[in-house]
């Protein structure tokens, strides 16, 4: 392990449980394993499907857009009632050609005041985490959240918010075309597989979000109030580089 990859996880909190360890008697190692068997992307059953928002005219001006247009729509959007007590809304943040897409809940304070997401202490550990496995904010990562706009008090986005923001971020995931999708926390999860989710059992499972691999991950400010599960992190994290991995040996050139 080298040495920046030692701070970065001793600062995750995560070393030293993930150096190499010996082999135990029943053969397994304690490090996650690299080369996981990875298990076929799932959809989630119709019974537990949330319905889709409803298109509609607006959804589908959105859906023609380019960066530009979007950005200045995001940027005065009023459709719903986050936008009154918004500094400013926080469109995303990153490569627009990424191969991985990382979505979080909302802006909070920091990226209220900002205008960039995961920019406060979530942020910094999320920078932790994606540096954990050779990744950069904005070097084949873009960032991106359920909801542009700060709900205040940092409270979970409602329902009428979340589905009056989806169509931006359907957007957005349609102009950056990644190769792989990281949800981060349960509203993410949710918003984006439609469904119930626990994070705690969609964790090393393959989703789809139309056609687009789906991973779910504990959400870094989550992972900041229960030390415990930045264990869970590093296994999360390993499986999403493993996926990364066989999606680009399956399709080694992207299609535009
Ligand atoms: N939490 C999120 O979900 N998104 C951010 O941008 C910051 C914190």
């Amino acid at each position: 392990m080298s040495a920046r990859r030692d701070t970065i996880l001793r600062e995750m909190g995560l070393a030293p449980l993930w150096r190499l360890r010996a082999r135990t008697r029943g053969g397994k190692s304690a490090e996650p394993a690299q080369a996981t068997v990875l298990p076929a992307a799932r959809t989630i059953p119709p019974e537990r499907a949330i319905p889709a928002a409803a298109g509609g005219e607006r959804a589908l001006r959105i859906a023609g857009m380019d960066w530009k247009e979007l950005g200045d729509t995001v940027a005065a959007c009023r459709a719903c009632a986050l936008c009154e007590k918004r500094r400013q809304a926080v469109l995303g943040v990153g490569d627009l050609h990424a191969e991985w897409l990382f979505v979080g809940e909302g802006p909070g304070a920091d990226e209220d005041e900002k205008g960039e997401p995961f920019v406060g202490q979530a942020g910094k550990l999320l920078d932790n985490m994606l540096a954990a496995i050779g990744l950069r904010r904005g070097r084949g990562v873009y960032i991106a959240n359920v909801v542009k706009c700060r709900p205040p008090g940092n409270r979970t986005p409602e329902a009428a918010e979340t589905a009056a923001c989806f169509p931006f971020l359907e957007r957005q995931i349609a102009l950056i075309a990644p190769r792989l999708i990281v949800a981060l926390g349960r509203p993410a999860a949710q918003t984006l597989l439609g469904a119930e989710v626990k994070i705690a059992a969609a964790r090393g499972r393959l989703f789809d979000f139309r056609g687009i691999p789906l991973l779910v991950h504990y959400h870094p400010a989550y992972l900041l109030r229960n030390l415990p599960d930045k264990a869970k992190a590093w296994e999360d994290l390993c499986f999403a580089r493993a996926t990364m991995r066989r999606l680009c040996e399956e399709a080694p050139a992207r299609s535009p």
